[in-house]
């Protein structure tokens, strides 16, 4: 008989994660989900398939029927806050938790004893990749505890939650969070590094293109995957980040405070802190850590946001970002410039300005149009075969044949100009405020890793 599982954390990776338990994992009975927050448990349970998931609304119900407890939430607190919870009222002899947040070794080590001191296992398994990645079953489990407890846990890591693990088994379950801490600062440094190239390559330019096909060739994968996002601006236009610019300053904490007591220190993470904190400020909560770009496109005199700005991706309740052709710099490209140009008429006021000019157009056409009885006549082209204007069939017989061939009311002239301006101002405004926002399919964020 499998064990029941309890999911705690249905954040940006605890979804995913779930969702590959249920659709891979051995289950005898629902997986049980908790989240603080009921509405995403109800949501997540909702799009599984049916009896496959059980919402739990309290812990203190929900801890003694699961044999095996996940646990993947925000930061140090809320473990601890969850841990103290789940172990104070409930007898949980012989359970295994696992918990996959991301948080400090001493932290985990704390836990790990305060679970072994109830008679129950602990494994630490912090995981390596973007909610995408969680979402495909590709993460990178990282186990670390007693080898009993991480040979337990690990029938739910590679092949249905990960495509491989680290395995630590038998090592202090502290080790696990050092090697996801330290791991985050590769990702921090890779989007530095991006961000810094792409911005010297625009103001150089030599054009950010160019730096992207050469990421491409040479580092495909995440260090691609991180470019695209930038240079596409989804850094910037994300409602829910991929990767929060809060629980990187955590990681990035984490990781300086590790070295520090290990008598190290990680320099470069300086850096990408500091920038965190301008994305953290430009952004708010919803920032992502690709804003490293915007930062240092600020620093370096350039708009946070970049200009390559699709509007289908546009999610609905961002402004339109403030672009002329005057900010065109010596150094950006035919393209950006391009784009800059599209974007200016895309402004919501265009539709004023275009209502404007359609107002212009029909009254011209009302008084100006060459008219005799209040008929506007059209001068046809000779046919080519004979170079003689036809007269067609409407064509009233006391006009000649050169002059004019049929009659076009003025009238139907502004219904035309009128139906064009309709035509393009609901197109315009269906793209301003689409039912729809197509989310693009090409961005490869299951390549991420973090
Ligand atoms: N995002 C990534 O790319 C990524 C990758 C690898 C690892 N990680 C790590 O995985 C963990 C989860 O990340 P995430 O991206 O899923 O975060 P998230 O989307 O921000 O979700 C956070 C989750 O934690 C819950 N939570 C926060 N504070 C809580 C508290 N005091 N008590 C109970 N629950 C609490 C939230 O509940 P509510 O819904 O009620 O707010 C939510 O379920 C973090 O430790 C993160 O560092 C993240």
């Amino acid at each position: 008989m499998a064990p029941t599982l309890l999911w705690v954390g249905l954040g940006n990776m605890g979804r995913g994660m779930c969702r590959n338990i249920v659709e891979k994992g051995q289950l005898d009975s629902p997986l049980l989900i908790y989240n603080r927050s009921t509405e995403r448990a109800e949501d997540l349970s909702s799009k599984l398939p049916v009896g496959k998931t059980e919402v739990v609304d309290s812990l203190a119900a929900a801890v003694p029927r699961a044999d095996v407890i996940f646990t993947c939430v925000a930061d140090d607190e809320a473990v601890r806050e969850l841990f103290r919870a789940m172990l104070e009222d409930d007898d949980v002899k012989g359970k295994l938790f696992v918990d996959c947040s991301t948080i400090h070794p001493e932290s985990t080590e704390a836990i790990a004893r305060d679970v072994l001191a109830s008679g129950a296992e602990f494994v630490a398994a912090p995981v390596f990749g973007a909610p995408a990645a969680a979402e495909a079953g590709q993460l990178i489990g990282v186990l670390a505890g007693p080898r009993a407890s991480v040979d337990r846990a690990k029938p739910w890591f590679s092949g249905v939650m990960a495509r491989t693990d680290i395995d630590l088994g038998g090592q202090p379950c502290g080790r696990a969070s050092t090697l996801k801490v330290l791991g985050n600062t590769f990702v921090f440094n890779m989007v530095e590094q991006l961000a810094e190239a792409h911005v010297v390559a625009e103001k150089s330019g030599l054009g950010t293109h160019a730096v992207h096909q050469f990421v491409e060739a040479l580092f495909p994968g995440p260090y691609a995957a991180y470019s695209t996002r930038m240079l596409t601006g989804d850094y910037h236009k994300r409602r829910e980040p991929l990767f929060a610019v809060g629980l990187a300053r955590k990681d990035a904490r984490h990781a300086k405070n590790i070295a520090a007591a290990a008598g190290a220190s990680i320099k470069t993470l300086e850096l990408a802190d500091a920038h965190f904190a301008m994305v953290r400020e430009h952004c708010g909560e919803s920032g992502d850590i690709a804003g490293i770009y915007g930062a240092a496109r600020q620093e370096a005199g350039l708009k946070f946001e970049n200009d390559a700005y699709f509007l289908q991706q546009r999610p609905p309740h961002q402004p339109l970002p403030k672009l002329s052709v005057a900010s065109r710099t010596s150094s950006t490209s035919a393209l950006e410039c391009r784009w800059t140009i599209i974007f200016a008429m895309a402004q919501w006021y265009s539709i004023f300005i275009g209502l404007a000019v359609i107002v212009v157009l029909c009254v011209a056409s009302w008084f100006l149009a060459p008219k005799g009885q209040n008929q506007v006549f059209v001068i046809p082209f000779p046919t080519p075969a004979t170079g003689q204007s036809r007269r067609p069939y409407s064509a009233p017989t006391d006009v000649p044949l050169t002059t004019a061939a049929y009659r076009l009311w003025r009238s139907s002239l502004i219904l035309s100009i009128v139906s064009c301006f309709l035509m393009w101002a609901i197109t315009f405004l269906a793209q301003l405020n689409p039912l729809i926002v197509p989310k693009r399919s090409d961005l490869r964020e299951k390549f991420l890793e973090h």
